[in-house]
């Protein structure tokens, strides 16, 4: 190899390394599109999602591989789609989401996040593309225990960490909290009695109880004040938060923001 060819050759793995810095958990949703491409960078743009929130976004096995889907995942898959960009998908905790947009590592957020006055300070918000309710699930016996809001002070409380269902269990008297990176963990914390009760959103929480045995949703209904989910940019991109509502009003006015969520719910119950 003459010297041009090895310079080359390290400026594309310098390159490689740049781009694949932390990407440990990347999932690239297309595969290989820049294969032969003859040296203009391809545009990406980079989703941070926590997957496991079935079925806004969630691992699943498809063909042998294990894919991050959920109907957070087809928006993205349209936001970047009009922008003529390649989705890079990475799976991050919840509670690191908005730091890393900040510091430029992802581009947008999408994780059935919940607009709150901090996050707007923080990052810059797009309009509501979804709306649920909140649920709180407890293990079968417990269902008429925990039938109130009121019932579930003192008790022991799993909740995601950085998440509004957080700030609502703190907000009942007496609750013990049990703040975990996961939801499949607050879920093993209920089933082995470590809690007695879980909030999440109320499609996470069918999602849940369809597939795992002796869990169930109650009657009590936690209540939020902004209700919906939005999608988040770094404060000041306008031109992606742009981008990002055009494409949702887009996807509202076709009622492919249903169509979605009804695909995923049904991926997220098959085996
Ligand atoms: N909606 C809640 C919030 O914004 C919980 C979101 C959790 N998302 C996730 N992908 N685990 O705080």
């Amino acid at each position: 190899m003459n010297k041009w060819g090895k310079l080359s050759l390290g400026m594309l793995l310098a390159v490689g390394l740049m781009t694949g810095c932390g990407n440990n958990n990347d999932n690239a949703a297309s595969t290989d599109t820049n294969a032969g491409n003859t040296g203009t960078a391809a545009k990406t743009l980079t989703l941070g999602t926590s997957a496991d929130f079935p079925p806004y976004e969630f691992h699943k096995v498809i063909d042998g591989k294990d894919t991050i889907v959920g109907f957070d995942i087809d928006i993205a898959k349209d936001i970047a789609a009009d922008m003529g960009a390649e989705l890079v998908i990475k799976d991050l905790p919840f509670d690191s989401l908005l730091n890393e947009l900040s510091s430029g590592r992802v581009d947008m957020v999408i994780s059935g996040l919940s607009p709150t006055e901090e996050r707007k300070k923080a990052v810059d918000l797009s309009d509501i593309y979804y709306k649920a309710e909140q649920a709180v699930v407890v293990r079968e016996a417990d269902k008429d225990k925990f039938a109130t809001m009121d019932s579930l002070k003192g008790a022991k409380i799993g909740v995601q960490t950085g998440s509004i269902q957080e700030d609502i269990a703190k907000g009942i008297e007496g609750a013990q909290l049990t703040s975990l990176g996961k939801i499949s963990e607050i879920v093993l914390q209920l089933n082995s009695n470590r809690v007695d009760a879980s909030i999440m959103e109320g499609p996470v929480a069918k999602s849940f109880v369809k597939n795992v045995k002796g869990l169930v949703i109650t009657d009590a209904k936690p209540e939020v004040e902004d209700d919906g989910y939005v999608i988040g940019v770094k404060k000041g991109n306008t031109e992606l938060l742009n981008q990002v509502n055009t494409t949702l009003t887009r996807l509202n006015s076709e009622g492919k923001i249903e169509e979605y969520v009804a695909a995923a719910s049904e991926l997220a119950e098959s085996e």
